[in-house]
């Protein structure tokens, strides 16, 4: 306020860019449908979690370290670092971890770009690539899909140009589920210069099943080549918030650089250590979601015929215009899924039961209210 009474005009404090910026859409919750709706206990099939609670010895893990909380985590995070490396055959040199695999995705951007430089991925691909990509002042080169709704290779190949740092190929995608196979792979890799990064983003590594879907950790011994996996699915530590990065010692020094100081707190590095401990009880896990995904894929294609095989532990439901409409009639019904307006709907495979509950509401959401 002036001594007159007026008031200036306000100060700009930040970015005049973010204001275009979509926020980031976390799954609906339970908790949303109580509120919103009355509905007291929806199932939530909205967020690409696994539905089977922590690993055991997880939750005394966290206790434990939660005992230690008046003092900071290891920085270096050498206990689960090592863990790591020896788990996937690399070395400690090769790895960082963040605060889940989406930090890494934003740190990687930063770790690459300086602004105006661009960032290449396929759209539509996991929905935080153009918020990290901007808000580390990169520009996005989105890369339409193809009508299969996978990845179009040839396409983001040619899209690199000598301003791109960094190409994001997810796979298998999130939200669509497609999944690139071995010699397409192979091929891009070797069409994208070396002086640009090709991260590839396995947060489903663990559910897939197609013997000709390549383990990216097989390319990190290629210079260019930085892989991103994550605890928060298949390991069931979502909301303990750990994703690491496999890389050369050059790339993951250079994003160690860039991560904020202690990202991975004591508790979630307890976590993390105790679920890797779990190896085969989150195979068992994955092979209930992988079966339970068969089974829903195949009662969803008398509804959505052109629905596509997926890789992860969910299902693309390629609604178009109806994706808004069809997600709020299984809310109403009291199943919370994941809508990408005008485009499509993704449902994460839950218990057996949750998922016949699913499809106990989806002839009449698709047939009551968007006519399919
Ligand atoms: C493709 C993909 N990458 C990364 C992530 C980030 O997972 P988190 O940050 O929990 O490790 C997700 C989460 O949904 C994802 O779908």
């Amino acid at each position: 306020m002036t001594d007159t009474g007026r008031r200036e005009p306000p100060i700009r404090l930040t970015r005049a860019d973010l204001d275009a910026l979509p926020n980031y859409v976390p799954g609906r919750s339970p908790a949303d449908l109580a509120r919103e709706l009355g509905i007291p206990e929806a199932i939530k099939l909205a967020s690409n979690e696994v539905p089977y609670g922590p690993l055991p010895g997880v939750v005394e893990a966290i206790a434990e370290a939660a005992a230690g909380s008046h003092r900071y985590p290891d920085m270096g995070v050498v206990a689960l670092h090592s863990a790591l490396a020896e788990r996937y055959g690399v070395t400690p040199e090769q790895i960082v971890t963040g605060c889940g695999s989406v930090a890494l995705a934003e740190h990687l951007v930063r770790a690459t770009c300086l602004p105006g430089d661009e960032v290449v991925y396929s759209w539509r691909s996991f929905e935080a690539y153009p918020i990290v990509v901007a808000t580390s002042g990169a520009t996005s080169v989105p890369v339409p899909n193809l009508p299969d709704h996978g990845h179009d290779l040839a396409a983001m190949a040619a899209a690199v140009t000598d301003r791109t740092r960094m190409v994001v190929v997810c796979n298998p995608n999130n939200p669509t589920g497609t999944f690139l196979r071995r010699p397409e792979l192979e091929r891009f890799l070797d069409a994208v210069p070396d002086d640009v990064l090709v991260v590839i983003d396995e947060a489903y590594r663990e559910f897939v099943t197609d013997p000709e879907v390549p383990d990216g950790l097989g390319y990190v011994d290629r210079p260019n080549v930085a892989v991103l996996r994550t605890l928060s699915k298949a390991w069931g530590l979502a909301g303990m918030r750990v994703g690491f990065m496999v890389a050369q010692p050059a790339v993951a020094a250079a994003v160690r650089k860039v991560v904020t100081p202690f990202s991975i707190n004591a508790p979630a590095q307890a976590a993390a250590l105790a679920a890797l401990a779990q190896a085969d009880e989150v195979e068992r896990r994955c092979a209930l979601v992988v079966a339970e995904r068969d089974r829903v894929t195949e009662a969803l294609r008398a509804f959505v015929p052109d629905l596509p095989t997926s890789q992860g532990n969910f299902v693309w439901l390629p609604l178009g215009e109806g994706a808004i409409t069809f997600a709020k009639a299984c809310e109403a019904r009291g199943v919370i899924v994941r809508p990408f307006p005008g485009d499509g709907v993704r449902m994460t495979i839950g218990t057996p039961a949750e998922n016949d509950a699913f499809l106990a509401v989806v002839e009449s959401a698709l047939s009551k209210e968007i006519g399919r």
